[in-house]
């Protein structure tokens, strides 16, 4: 399949599970050869606006070899929902907080990330108040998810 899709990876800050989701998309993508799908990630929060991602999921991603320093936090707008095909909520709130920005006749798919791409009816958790254990917990979900991704669309 070569349909051009513009995915869009959505938590609450923007600077924990969504730069992370999409920075393994991004490295699976690369590492299959895959060059023709666009992604993007924000926020439902705009508090971190133009910040990197925490150092602690920088650091775990890095520690397992993929750089996702580059990446800048935003917040979801409106107009979102004429540039992205495919919106993937972290968890069940994001996708709720999604709809609720949803404009009038937008037919962007929105979905709950890890049952989109791995079928599994559940939430990446946010780990922004926890610790290592968690970083890497939310890094290993998003690899196996991201991986699942890059092949599946
Ligand atoms: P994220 O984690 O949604 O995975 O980026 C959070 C980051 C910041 C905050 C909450 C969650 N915060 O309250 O600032």
């Amino acid at each position: 399949m070569t349909r051009r899709m513009k995915i869009l990876f959505v938590c609450l800050g923007n600077i924990c599970r969504s730069p992370i989701a999409e920075g393994l998309f991004r490295h699976h993508l690369t590492l299959n050869g895959i060059s023709h799908h666009a992604h993007d990630s924000c926020g439902t929060g705009g508090w971190h606006h133009g910040e990197a991602p925490d150092h602690r999921i920088v650091s775990t991603a890095a520690r397992l070899g993929v750089d996702i320093s580059d990446l800048r936090a935003r917040k979801l707008k409106p107009e979102d929902f004429e540039d992205f095909d495919l919106m993937l909520g972290m968890d069940r709130q994001n996708v709720r907080d999604i709809e609720a920005v949803r404009p009038k006749n937008s037919t962007t798919e929105v979905a709950l990330y890890l049952d989109y791409a791995l079928g599994q009816n559940k939430d990446v958790p946010d780990p922004y108040y926890g610790g290592a254990r968690d970083f890497e917990t939310v890094f290993k979900l998003c690899d196996e998810a991201s991986q699942a991704l890059s092949v599946k669309l």
